[in-house]
């Protein structure tokens, strides 16, 4: 029996791989401009950081990650998220005897949670780290950074809700505050609930269970209990959005999954039709203490992760991505001479930049020719042995009557000019091959 795919994982075929290549190049134009470098951490680390950075009480640790013992007995985990690695790196390579780090990074984690649209057991994320600064003024900024990338792919209907968990005294008094009025109500809530009320209060409000009940509605609201500096400093974000004119609400149900956050927390929702409660695609937030916790020197932080398995469907379902899958010369070869020459001559095309290709099954000329549709080629070489003889190749033009036979030798530059010829005013490269609006590309 064929082995098929594990649960919760699946292929990106060369018909859609183009489509991550688009997002992905945007992310990383984004972040240039916002100068955030990028970090590639491993994809396994010890367990106790994931234990250590995320909480014992938190589902994903209890529940969603994947841990397993290596061949040297020592207990490991497939990255569940990318905050807890890109800490530990921070920490390991001493990056904080820098001010200010601005980082960024792209990659597979790892939930053993029940697949679901728009829910993996290995999915992709682009997150950001930021240390160095409890100033609001970077909170902002991370949070601008993610709306850029909401505006660069030009989504609508996008949400951004914000709240704060305060420090250390707003939380505490807050967390006294859920005991209280959820102690009348331990027998009604869930038994993962009544735990809580024990370990974690706080995670009560991300009951998945009862999230939606009046009993929840009518809890406390944690903007009630900030320390009066807590709740300055989260008006200062708020001003700092607003003079960028960022969207944004105020949503004092929010408090995350995870338990590194400190003050300023935020999620971004699309409405992509049958995610359900998937449509939560990039959730983020401050975490002063993590650095601390972790062995390193106190240090803020602040960050956020997008799904990209969510963010691209929210992209195609406002934007046709067409493939760009399409060459600029294919050049086919007729008898064993002619393959020779055409093998030096595809590469000789390719090292001078051009899109090549050329058949590889020895086909006959009306083979080839469907060949070279497949790959869309703007033009096809054709050489045969009495084009050998000559020095020269036939150049066609597919859908025209367009033919020319031109030396050998200006092959390159005949085809270049070609491109060239019908080239955007918008960006450098011929038409077609862009993804630009340009008033060339319109006209054409
Ligand atoms: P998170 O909210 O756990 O935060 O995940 C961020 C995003 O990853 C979610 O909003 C969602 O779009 C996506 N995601 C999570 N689980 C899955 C899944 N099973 N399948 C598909 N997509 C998923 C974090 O991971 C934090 N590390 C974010 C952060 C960075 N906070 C500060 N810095």
């Amino acid at each position: 029996m064929a082995i098929v795919k594990a649960k919760g994982t699946y292929d990106v075929l060369p018909t859609d791989s183009y489509k991550w290549s688009f997002m992905e190049d945007k992310i990383r134009q984004v972040c240039q401009i916002f100068n955030y470098e990028e970090i590639r951490t491993p994809i396994f680390e010890a367990s106790e950081l994931f234990h250590r950075t995320v909480g014992e009480t938190s589902d994903l640790v209890k529940k969603e990650t994947y841990d397993f013992k290596d061949r040297g007995d020592r207990l490991v985990t497939l990255r569940p998220e990318g905050t807890a690695g890109v800490v530990r790196a921070f920490i390991e390579n001493k990056m904080f005897v820098e001010p200010i780090n601005k980082l960024f990074y792209i990659g597979s984690m790892f939930r053993y949670e029940r697949p679901q649209k728009g829910r993996y057991r290995q999915f992709n994320q682009f997150g950001v780290e930021c240390f160095g600064s409890s100033d609001p003024i970077m909170d902002a900024e991370v949070i601008s950074l993610a709306v850029t990338i909401i505006r660069a792919f030009n989504l609508k209907g996008i949400k951004v809700r914000l709240n704060t968990l305060g420090d250390d005294q707003t939380r505490e008094t807050y967390k006294k505050a859920l005991v209280e009025y959820f102690t009348q109500y331990r027998d009604v809530i869930c038994p993962d609930c009544q735990v809580r009320l024990e370990k974690n209060p706080l995670r009560i409000l991300d009951c998945k269970v009862d999230r939606d009940t009046e009993i929840f509605k009518n809890a406390p609201k944690i903007i009630d209990y900030l320390s009066d500096e807590a709740k300055s400093r989260f008006n200062k974000v708020l001003e700092y959005l607003k003079e960028m004119n960022i969207n944004f609400e105020v949503d004092p149900m929010i408090v995350r999954g995870l338990d590194y956050y400190t003050h300023t927390i935020f999620e971004i929702e699309a409405s992509i039709e049958g995610f359900g409660s998937q449509n939560v695609m990039c959730g983020g937030g401050r975490y002063d203490h993590l650095v601390e916790n972790l062995g390193g020197p106190s240090t803020p932080g602040i960050g956020f992760a997008f799904g990209l398995e969510r963010l691209l469907a929210a992209i195609e379902a406002e934007h046709n991505l067409n493939s760009e899958n399409q060459i600029h010369l294919f050049i086919i070869a007729l008898g064993d001479k002619a393959r020779l020459k055409a093998m030096k001559l595809v590469n000789d095309m390719r090292l001078g930049g051009l899109i090549t290709e050329m058949d590889y099954l020895n086909g006959k000329l009306k083979n080839q020719f469907k060949m070279s549709e497949k790959y869309h080629a703007r033009y096809i070489g054709i050489l045969g042995d009495t084009e050998l003889e000559n020095n020269v190749i036939n150049v066609k033009t597919p859908n025209s009557t367009e033919q020319v036979t031109i030396p050998l030798d200006s092959l390159y530059s005949y085809v270049v000019n070609k491109l060239r010829s019908g080239s955007c005013s918008g960006c450098s490269s011929s038409c077609g091959d862009c993804n630009c609006d340009c008033e060339a590309k319109e006209n054409e």
